[in-house]
């Protein structure tokens, strides 16, 4: 009996120093992680990192810029290099602009700069200083697109729509009567999972009878 008894004990005394040994080793972390806190914030600044934190704020001032989005100046806190896409998603909140490939694969970026579609993924800021960004918010309620993909029920999930629609509204405005195939070669390089390009194609048709009504 006394033999069984051991037995079933010993696995957990064996427990119970592990967990024993994993407090202290916890509680030793926390205190060293506390005495390197107060040290930081005790130990007088260097002059030398005095003046890295100088530069490092001179650096941070120097990145205000200013970005036309939707026909509104924008002052933005972005480095020259970022792509135009996380600009305009994370600092301007322009979410309706979509993050896919990130190399110019898919096509969800698209946005209109100075009316010509291009992938926001791939545009650094400092290229767009003097440009004309337009996203989807950007497109009157009553431009021939927007309607168009009403009246056709375009989108099934909608990720891939706003980047679609802008590069359709690109293409409707160099080529207004546009035959089946060239819409094909238009809109063959924009991915949709959902699969609605049938009906983009049929929207896009209606979009140019509407643009045409119009008057262009
Ligand atoms: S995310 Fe820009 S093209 Fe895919
Ligand atoms: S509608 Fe869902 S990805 Fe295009």
């Amino acid at each position: 009996m006394q033999h069984h008894m051991k037995k079933v004990l010993s696995p957990l005394k064996k427990f119970s120093g592990m967990t024993k040994k994993w407090m202290l080793y916890w509680r030793i972390s926390i205190w060293k992680h506390a005495m390197i806190c107060f040290s930081d914030h005790r130990q007088p600044q260097s002059e030398q990192s005095a003046a890295e934190s100088l530069t490092c704020n001179a650096r941070e001032e120097n990145h205000m810029i200013t970005l036309t989005v939707n026909g509104k100046k924008r002052p933005v806190d972005a480095d020259p290099d970022t792509p135009l896409l996380w600009v305009l998603r994370d600092n301007l909140g322009f979410t309706s602009v979509k993050y896919t490939c990130g190399i110019s694969e898919c096509g969800m970026c698209t946005v209109l700069i100075d009316g010509e579609a291009r992938r926001s993924c791939i545009v650094y800021v400092d290229e767009v200083l003097e440009s004309d960004i337009t996203t989807i918010e950007g497109l009157p309620a009553d431009h021939p697109v927007k309607v168009a993909w009403i009246e056709k029920q375009v989108p099934q999930c909608g990720y891939c729509q706003p980047g679609i629609m802008l590069q359709a509204a690109d293409f409707l405005s160099r080529e207004p009567n546009p035959a089946d195939t060239q819409i094909d070669a238009a809109m063959d390089n924009v991915i949709c999972r959902c699969g609605s390009h049938p009906r983009i194609k049929q929207a896009m048709h209606l979009a140019a009878r509407l643009a045409a009504k119009q008057g262009g």
